[in-house]
């Protein structure tokens, strides 16, 4: 048996264990946070190398940073982006700490529409205090419907490169930090969007993630979970596979963000409206970590991270949450 093989077993059987006591839902420990006094969508989350968390929000531009380890977490404000009112994927770059590429675009907080055009990424700063927030670039990515989920290429060769989903084209944008050169590198129907409105639920591919070659997804509406073979440099894609198909009808409404555990291989995914899903990318198992049933304590999960030891997550809430997932 090889040592994944082992620890895959190891897990479900823990969950199969506490599951005949109380539910699977109760394996972890689920701690919320921080919730904001006022309605404030975060749609993602970073953790910065001295373990604060960076959130981006649909409030006015606003990208937030809270410190987990507070006893009170509160959260402070970073920046308010200009020309933008949402503010979506965030990705550490590669080639020092501290520097983020962070998308937004004219977001309407409540019908989501997306202002044609007012996409931009933005390449900030966080490292210099107490200066915080430097606006070092801004890009404009005009062509894209939205950039919603955005990751950095592991490559060493390509640590200022991004590559940023586009919910509304069903399409993946690469964007040079460092040049300001953006291409449309993929497109592909497996990507696209629902034809119903333009919430959360209707959105085509939402979170992205390199892992071992692979551009790995979730597309929202079609509540798919699969991955992409992918060049090192970001401009060649394979075929998609789709690894999982989570029902999205009824109670479930859309899967969101997620974060991929390098040591182990499994995706930690946010699904609307309250919980978060393990799957698994060697044998594709997908279960319930969180939430489901009659457990609320997630309201419209978007994304999450984990710490860099892979013992804990955060989740960020439409409801304006920072959720800890101990696991
Ligand atoms: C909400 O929180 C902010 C920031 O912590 C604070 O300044 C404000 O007074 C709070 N508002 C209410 C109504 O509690
Ligand atoms: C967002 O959309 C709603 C409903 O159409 C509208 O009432 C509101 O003014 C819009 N907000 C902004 C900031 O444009």
């Amino acid at each position: 048996m090889s040592p994944a093989w082992s620890r895959i077993m190891g897990i479900s059987t823990l969950l199969l264990g506490l599951g005949m006591l109380a539910g699977p839902a109760l394996a972890v420990v689920a701690k919320q946070l921080f919730e904001f006094n006022r309605s404030v969508w975060v749609e993602n989350i970073a953790v910065r190398q001295n373990g604060n968390l960076l959130l981006t929000t649909l409030d006015q531009g606003r990208l937030y940073t809270l410190d987990p380890s507070s006893p009170n977490p509160e959260a402070s404000l970073v920046v308010q982006l200009p020309g933008v009112t949402g503010l979506s994927g965030i990705s550490e770059l590669g080639f020092t700490s501290d520097i983020f590429a962070v998308a937004g675009g004219l977001i309407n907080e409540t019908t989501f529409s997306i202002t044609p055009g007012s996409t931009s990424v933005y390449v900030i700063a966080h490292s210099l205090p107490p200066v915080t927030g430097v606006i070092l670039r801004t890009i404009p990515v005009p062509a894209a419907v939205v950039i919603n989920g955005m990751t950095t290429l592991p490559n060493p060769l390509y640590r200022r490169v991004v590559l940023g989903a586009d919910s509304g084209a069903g399409s993946i944008y690469r964007v040079d930090t460092s040049s300001g050169s953006v291409e449309s590198v993929f497109q592909d129907a497996q990507l696209g969007p629902g034809s119903g409105g333009t919430g959360p639920a209707a959105q085509g591919v939402n979170g992205i993630k390199i892992f071992n070659g692979y551009l790995y997804y979730t597309n929202s509406h079609m509540g798919t979970f699969g991955r992409i073979r992918m060049s090192d440099d970001g401009r060649k894609f394979g075929k998609v596979e789709v690894l999982a198909d989570v029902p999205v009808s009824g109670e479930a409404t859309g899967l969101d963000d997620f974060a991929l555990d390098e040591q182990t291989g499994v995706a930690y995914v946010a699904l609307h409206p309250g919980s978060v899903l393990r799957i698994d990318t060697t044998d594709a198992k997908v279960t319930t970590l969180v939430g489901g049933g009659t457990d609320s304590v997630l309201k419209e999960p978007t994304s999450v991270v984990m710490t860099e030891d892979g013992g804990s997550m955060y989740v960020t809430t439409g409801g304006g949450q920072v959720v800890e997932v101990c696991l």
